[in-house]
């Protein structure tokens, strides 16, 4: 007998979510694998919404989100993270006050790996933040905070981490270093990633598959060696 496929890492049929009166996801179906999975759409398309939704930080109104085969549409969100979903939002991603060690820890709370053995991973990951450990986070450069909120939570030892916009407001040297620490996360670690981006072009270079959202809905999924200027235009229904 055949053995049967393993599930997709991540799961989502027929979501629906928004605040509140406000629907913003009106029905997407998509399923990711071990890849660099980008989610691309215009200011206010619900990329942030569907990272906070799949993070289970926003409630879902209809539909389903499976991990690894797991329903996990109705867990709060410090299960789905204990489950391997590390989130790095896209404003207020680290705690100023804080140090940078302390940011990393709060991190490394979840999960069963010691201490230092995810500092480890993270300072080979982002060497720079070595040497910053004591510092207060909201004192570190926009790039270096970045590296602080992503590192945080790497802390969490994922299977699946979603980035928003993770290169947003970084100047192009950063931008290229960030993409290539992403690339870096999932073909080392075997992270599966899944981030939003604005930038297409941008996207196109780190991702292996993207999806475009746009009006609520999702564009079919793309790989990203076959997208062209046709096919984006059809999916951000320009
Ligand atoms: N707290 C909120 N309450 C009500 N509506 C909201 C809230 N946050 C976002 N929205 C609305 O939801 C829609 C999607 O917003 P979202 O932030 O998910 O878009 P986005 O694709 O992440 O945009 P951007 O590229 O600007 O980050 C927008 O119309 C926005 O106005
Ligand atoms: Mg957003």
């Amino acid at each position: 007998m055949a053995e049967p496929s393993a599930p997709p890492i991540l799961e989502v049929d027929g979501l629906h979510s928004g605040y509140g009166d406000v629907p913003v996801l009106k029905g997407l179906d998509f399923a990711v694998d071990s890849e660099v999975f980008a989610i691309l759409g215009a200011n206010g398309a619900g990329k942030t919404t569907l990272l906070a939704t799949l993070a289970r930080l926003l409630p879902v109104t209809d539909g389903s989100i499976r991990l690894g085969g797991k329903d996990v549409t109705a867990h709060p969100a410090s299960e789905t993270a204990r489950l391997g979903i590390g989130y790095v939002p896209q404003e207020a991603a680290i705690f100023p006050d804080l140090t940078v060690f302390e940011n990393l820890s709060i991190g490394g709370m979840i999960g069963e790996r010691p201490l230092e053995q995810g500092l480890e991973e993270v300072f080979e990951t982002f060497p720079d933040l070595r040497d910053k450990v004591g510092l207060r986070a909201g004192d570190l450069s926009g790039g270096e905070s970045r590296m602080v909120a992503c590192g945080r939570a790497l802390m969490q030892d994922p299977s699946v981490l979603l980035l928003d916009e993770p290169t947003a407001g970084l100047s192009p040297l950063y931008v290229e270093l960030f993409f290539q620490k992403i690339a870096e996360i999932h073909s080392g670690r075997g992270v599966t990633i899944v981030l939003t981006e604005q930038n297409a072009t941008l996207a196109l270079g780190v991702a292996d598959r993207v999806m475009v959202l746009s009006l609520g809905l999702g564009s079919e999924v793309m790989t990203a060696a076959d997208v062209t200027t046709d096919r984006l235009k059809e999916a951000y229904k320009l």
